[in-house]
C-alpha cells in the first residue's frame, strides 16, 4: 500500500509556482492545493465585509469562519460556497492578501485548514511557508525563483490574457512591495527551507522545470522507481 506523499513548492510571486505545481500534481495524480488562493479568499471576504486590514481580531475571526474549498482540480475556488475564482485575482485582492497573511491568527487558521486538506491524500501544495511551517517534514521541498524582470513579465502576460492593460512599472513595483512584505513579516516569512531544492526558472520551460522536480521526486520518494500515487 502506498503512503501519503507531500510535495512542498514555495517561492515569490511570479516564480512559476502555480503552473508548475499544477503540472506536477497532474503528472503524479496528486491533489493540488494553492494556499495563496486561501489567503486571497480571506482578503476578498474582508474587503467585502468592509473590515480594516489592520483589525487583527476581526480578521482572525473571519478567517476561522471562512469555508474555503477547491473544486475541479483546484481550478475553481469556493468561498462559503460561492465561486470566487476570478474575484480573488483582482489586484486589490493581491495587495490585501499580502497584508492579511502577515497576521498570525489568520495564518494559524489557514495552516490548520491546509493540514486538514492534506489528510489522507498525496498533495502538491504551493505557497510561501509550506516547506518551513505547514509541512516541515514534506517528502520533497522545492524553492522556485526567477529574475525580477521575468517574474514581472509573467504577471503582465497573465493580466493581459484577462483583457487588462497593466503598466509594466506598476506591476514591477507591486510585486517588489508584496515580496518585501511577504519576506520581512515576523510570522512565517517567505524563506527557503534549508533542505529545499532551489530552482531558478528564468529561461526554463514549464516542461524543463517539471522534469527537474520529477527527478527529485523519483530520487527521494521512490528510489528512482515508479512514483507513488
Ligand atoms: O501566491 P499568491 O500570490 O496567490 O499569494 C497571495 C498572498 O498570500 C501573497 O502575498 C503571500 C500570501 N501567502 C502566504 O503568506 N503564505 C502562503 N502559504 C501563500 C500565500
Amino acid at each position: 500500500m502506498s503512503r501519503r506523499v507531500v510535495i512542498a513548492i514555495d517561492g515569490p510571486a511570479g516564480a512559476g509556482k502555480s503552473t508548475i505545481a499544477k503540472a506536477v500534481a497532474r503528472r503524479l495524480g496528486y491533489v493540488y492545493i494553492d494556499t495563496g488562493a486561501m489567503y486571497r479568499a480571506v482578503a476578498l471576504w474582508a474587503i467585502r465585509a468592509g473590515l480594516a486590514l489592520d483589525d487583527t481580531h476581526k480578521l482572525e475571526e473571519l478567517s476561522r469562519h471562512a469555508e474555503i474549498e477547491f473544486a475541479a482540480g483546484a481550478s475553481t475556488v469556493l468561498l462559503n460556497g460561492e465561486d470566487v475564482t476570478e474575484a480573488i485575482r483582482e489586484r486589490a485582492v493581491s495587495e490585501a492578501a499580502s497584508r492579511v497573511s502577515a497576521i498570525p491568527g489568520v495564518r494559524r487558521a489557514m495552516v490548520d485548514a491546509q493540514r486538514r486538506m492534506a489528510e489522507g491524500a498525496s498533495v502538491v501544495m504551493e505557497g510561501r511557508d509550506i516547506g518551513t511551517v505547514v509541512f516541515p517534514e514534506a517528502d520533497v521541498k522545492v524553492f522556485l525563483d526567477a529574475q525580477p524582470g521575468t517574474r514581472a513579465a509573467r504577471r503582465i502576460a497573465e493580466l493581459e490574457a484577462k483583457g487588462q492593460q497593466p503598466v509594466s512599472e506598476d506591476v514591477s513595483r507591486e510585486i517588489a512591495e508584496r515580496d518585501r512584505r511577504d519576506s520581512t513579516r515576523s510570522d512565517s516569512p517567505l524563506m527557503q527551507a534549508p533542505d529545499a531544492v532551489f530552482l531558478d526558472t528564468t529561461g526554463l520551460t514549464i516542461e524543463e522545470v517539471e522534469e527537474e522536480i520529477l527527478k527529485v521526486v523519483r530520487a527521494r520518494v521512490s528510489n528512482g522507481k515508479e512514483v507513488l500515487r
